[in-house]
């Protein structure tokens, strides 16, 4: 599919992945509209792309307000016209043992990387299917949707449950010529990690790359360019490694195997001083 002149809309784009698919679809002729809460990021990426003769808009928006989603989709669609594409991309990581998880930590990274996926993508779907033009929705999952790494429950969480609720999106609006993806990145080297620690109140602890073995790290543009693929050429899942596509699909044969790949991380931070799992959480 040629994507040019097509706009989208790109959620936690002045950094990381966002940032990455943003210059990736502005060069390929995508006006990108992007949405984020720092000021500075937002406009260095737009810099970058006007600088680079791309088109690009943003808006200081934080997801969470409830009054976000439709905000968010009026301003794109003032700048470029109605959005043929929303990728819902901003999030955030907690590193902390499940049964150290607080009640408000949990339900606070669910509203992030659920709640307000689900409000923007639900408000742009009911736009889509009215405008009667078709598109595409994706949503930034991770591939710990399909498997819990220690430490990672409550983040684990809120990506099974974005990548169920597009799985059954897909469903519905694929009669109305609506794609509906999920991208399902391993360790992104991005700012991510550093953000985890920071929430989960380690600032200045590892940060979790460095428990991610070489194989498994990858740069923000190798994401942005699988997504670029997927606009183009629609695809349910995006996955930008085998091996762990493999893990995932494994999971559900044989739990016991993955369990202990991931014990082994879990040996890996023993040994390296940051086993967490009864540290006091403040
Ligand atoms: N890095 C990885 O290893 C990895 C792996 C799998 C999946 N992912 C997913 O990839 C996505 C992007 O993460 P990243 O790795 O690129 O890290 P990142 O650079 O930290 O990007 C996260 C983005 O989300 C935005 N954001 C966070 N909370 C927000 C809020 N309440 N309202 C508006 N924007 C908000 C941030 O901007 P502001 O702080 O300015 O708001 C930031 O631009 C996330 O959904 C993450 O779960 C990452």
């Amino acid at each position: 599919m040629d994507v040019t002149g097509r706009p989208i809309v790109i959620t936690g784009g002045g950094t990381g992945i966002g940032a990455a698919t943003a210059r990736a679809c502005a060069a390929a002729g995508m006006p990108v509209f992007l949405a984020g809460r720092r000021e500075a990021p937002l406009v260095q990426t737009r810099d970058d792309i006007l600088a680079g003769g791309g088109r690009a808009e943003v808006l200081q928006t934080d997801v969470t307000d409830t009054a976000h989603a439709l905000q968010l989709l009026e301003a794109a669609t003032n700048a470029f016209g109605p959005p043929w594409a929303v990728f819902s991309n901003a999030g955030r990581g907690l590193d902390r043992p499940a049964h150290r998880t607080t009640d408000e930590e949990m339900r606070s990274i669910f509203e992030v990387n659920f709640f307000a996926s689900q409000a923007l993508l639900g408000e742009a779907a009911r736009r889509m299917v009215e405008d009667g033009a078709g598109g595409h929705l994706l949503a930034c999952a991770s591939c710990v949707s399909k498997f819990a790494p220690p430490y990672h429950g409550a983040y684990a969480a809120t990506k099974a449950a974005q990548d169920l609720y597009c799985q059954a999106m897909r469903l519905e609006l694929a009669p109305a010529g609506i794609h509906v993806s999920t991208v399902h990145p391993i360790t992104t080297t991005t700012d991510f990690f550093d953000v985890s620690a920071d929430v989960s109140g380690r600032s200045g602890g590892r940060s979790g790359i460095d428990h991610t073995p070489r194989l498994f790290r990858q740069s923000a543009e190798r994401v942005a360019a699988a997504v670029l693929r997927c606009l183009r050429r629609p695809v349910a899942e995006v996955w930008t490694s085998r091996v762990v596509r493999l893990t995932a699909a494994l999971r559900t044969l044989r739990p016991s195997i993955v369990d202990r790949q991931m014990r082994g991380m879990l040996d890996h931070r023993r040994l390296r001083g940051d086993d967490r799992s009864e540290a006091d959480p403040d």
